[in-house]
């Protein structure tokens, strides 16, 4: 295998996990958000509501798999693989545990800070394969503005989930 098709196929590996990730999330969130219960319901209703519609939206999935297939145009973007990285990080973080509606916080947070882990691994993947000149930076730049979105998110679930902490 030549060095660029290994660090191509590790960039792809890269980018299969982001977004396998960042579909985790929308779904993770939207079934949290519709089985959310307990004193905090309504509270926790609406923030969950947020953390789908603008904290893991489908526009900026879309723009992940958009460059995706930009950057990699001779293959197609495969469901089956996305679906499949779903499934490994929904058992990984027991995902199932965070839809049911109850301190869904821990495990979105572990998910959370598993993509910005994989955010920075398909960042650096890129600056490998940039090396050889077939890359445009706006890649660094999208991956970069997925990851602050994703702080966002942080910071709002670690105060949840504080309260929940404190009685
Ligand atoms: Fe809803």
């Amino acid at each position: 295998m030549s060095l660029f098709v290994s660090r191509s196929t590790t960039s792809q590996n890269a980018f299969y996990k982001v977004i396998g990730l960042l579909r985790l999330l929308n779904l993770a969130y939207h079934h949290a958000h519709i089985n959310a219960k307990g004193e905090s319901y309504y509270g926790d209703h609406l923030l969950l509501q947020r953390l789908y519609e603008e904290g893991s939206s489908i526009e900026e999935i879309d723009s992940v798999m958009e460059r995706m297939k930009g950057l990699f145009p001779e293959v197609p973007v495969s469901l089956s693989t996305v679906l499949k990285e779903v499934e490994h990080y929904a058992r990984q973080f027991k995902a199932y545990d965070a839809s049911t509606g109850t301190n869904p916080w821990p495990i979105l947070i572990a998910i959370e800070m598993e993509l910005q882990h994989q955010l920075d691994k398909a960042y650096k993947s890129v600056g490998e394969v940039k090396e050889l000149a077939i890359l445009d930076s706006g890649v660094a730049n999208l991956l970069q503005g997925v990851a602050d979105n994703h702080q966002k998110n942080l910071y709002l679930l670690q105060e949840r989930n504080m309260k929940e902490l404190t009685p």
